[in-house]
């Protein structure tokens, strides 16, 4: 039988490469109707879920932000995803709604309260993506903390996400809530709890007030692909995101479901979704002709911009026609995209730019026409053994050819479903009735009793 896919639609909350062309004058990214028509768009064409990721970051070198970054808008100006949610909760029913929070940026009494609001706003569709978090460098400076070495930040996220689960998991009993008219009870008290939590970097005694919601804890995604981030999905996510070319995604899924069988929960505990770029056009030829347009767009200083941000190195001030020396390759901010070019083949600093200015941190586009990509998705995820895509935007933004022409031909071919399962975000992933965290799962270990339905 075929696999049925994950299909997430992935937006940044900055402008579209729209805003160059002259006499646009389309709606903005700091208009709401941009966003609650994107997800209008997004749920009425079957996507699983909408992901908006966000940062505090932005391009730095030598602790300075960039102007290039600033002139031409490379990974610079966003606005807030979080604050959006709840507006496309409002106009939607049935399409998850992901967004991320670095551990580095808000404490897990911050976080927990949120997403619960935003699980309750959206009647259980809310996914939480935690990362460490895309340029630190900037992030640290931002914040007035020193830039926290790696493996440090990798903990702090575990730290992190076990008091969140607490917070969420251990708080109120199933049956707390109580809101009883007859006999004026809110909450029964001997069924909401104080944790505590003595950990390396959060130590707390409290409760969230927030009573549960329909998920109790968000739908846990993961992205940032290094050692110590797999580890991390393996641990706790639900779902997570990589961006690689083919054999790189295929050794990444079998590390992390390898790791997720080690803690416990099975290999099938997480749905591991590629980032995918589809560029659909009539022919193949126009499609290989649209990308080398777009790739001449952009400049080797803007890819250059755009990989400090990721990994806060300065690909201009190294030797182009040499590998990313040890010594720069070995910094404390993001490690996927600086793993990606190690190792015996690694290319040179010009190659790694070129790759850049074509494809960012995502990997090769499919290309062609809609049968043409649908058939390069198929294979990719035969040869990786993921469960569906988190597709790219297009130049711009709607992604019409691939609703239009890419979802129904997936769905022909028996490879997405043809109506959302249940009514939350884990319900869409993990089947009908799987509300909550299974028992598998750490979280659920913090649970005072049982729900039994
Ligand atoms: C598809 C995709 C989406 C991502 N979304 C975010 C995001 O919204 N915010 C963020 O800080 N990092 C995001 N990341 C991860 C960063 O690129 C970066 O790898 C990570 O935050 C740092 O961890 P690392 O050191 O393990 O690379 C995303 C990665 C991928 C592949």
């Amino acid at each position: 039988m075929k696999k049925t896919l994950t299909i997430g639609m992935f937006h940044v909350t900055r402008a579209r490469p729209t805003w160059r062309t002259p006499g646009f004058d389309g709606p903005d990214f700091t208009d709401i109707e941009y966003w609650t028509d994107l997800a209008k768009a997004c749920e009425a064409n079957g996507a699983d879920f909408l992901f908006l990721a966000d940062s505090y970051g932005y391009p730095t070198a030598d602790d300075q932000v960039i102007p290039n970054a600033i002139e031409r808008d490379v990974n610079f100006s966003t606005i807030d995803p979080q604050m959006l949610i709840s507006a496309l909760a409002a106009v939607t029913e049935h399409i998850g709604l992901v967004t991320t929070v670095s551990t580095m940026v808000e404490s897990p009494p911050v976080v927990t309260r949120q997403f619960r609001t935003l699980d309750h706003l959206s009647r259980g569709r809310v996914g939480w993506n935690i990362v460490t978090g895309s340029a630190q460098a900037a992030s640290a400076l931002l914040f007035g903390e020193p830039l926290m070495a790696h493996a440090d930040r990798y903990a702090k996220a575990a730290d992190h996400v076990e008091l969140s689960l607490k917070l969420w998991e251990g708080s109120w009993e199933p049956d707390a809530w109580k809101r009883d008219a007859a006999t004026g009870v809110w909450a029964d008290p001997t069924k909401v709890h104080e944790v505590e939590h003595d950990g390396p970097y959060f130590q707390s005694t409290g409760l969230l007030v927030t009573p549960p919601s329909p998920q109790v804890t968000p739908t846990l995604f993961q992205a940032g692909a290094s050692e110590a981030g797999r580890d991390l999905a393996a641990r706790y996510a639900e779902a997570v995101f990589l961006a690689a070319e083919s054999k790189a995604l295929a050794d990444q899924i079998s590390d992390i479901r390898r790791r997720a069988v080690e803690y416990g929960r099975g290999p099938d505990a997480l749905r591991c979704l590629i980032a995918g770029t589809f560029r659909v056009a009539d022919t193949m030829e126009q499609a290989v002709a649209e990308y080398e347009e777009a790739i001449a767009a952009v400049s080797l200083e803007e890819a250059a911009t755009l990989y400090s941000y990721f990994t806060g190195i300065d690909l201009l001030a190294l030797d182009p026609d040499k590998p990313i020396p040890s010594a720069a390759a070995s910094g404390d901010n993001g490690r996927t995209n600086v793993e990606r070019f190690l190792g015996p083949s690694a290319p040179t600093v010009r190659e790694v730019l070129e790759e850049f200015r074509a494809n960012g941190v995502m990997g090769k586009p499919f290309l062609g026409s809609a049968v043409e990509v649908a058939d390069q998705a198929e294979a990719m995820i035969e040869e990786t053994g993921a469960d569906g895509f988190l597709v790219q935007p297009d130049p711009d933004g709607r992604n019409d050819r691939f609703f239009a022409e890419v979802m129904p031909e997936l769905r022909r071919r028996g490879l997405i479903k043809e109506s959302l399962v249940g009514t939350t975000l884990r319900e869409h992933f993990f089947g009908e009735g799987q509300r909550t965290l299974p028992d598998s799962h750490p979280g659920a270990r913090f649970r005072r009793s049982r729900v039994t339905v």
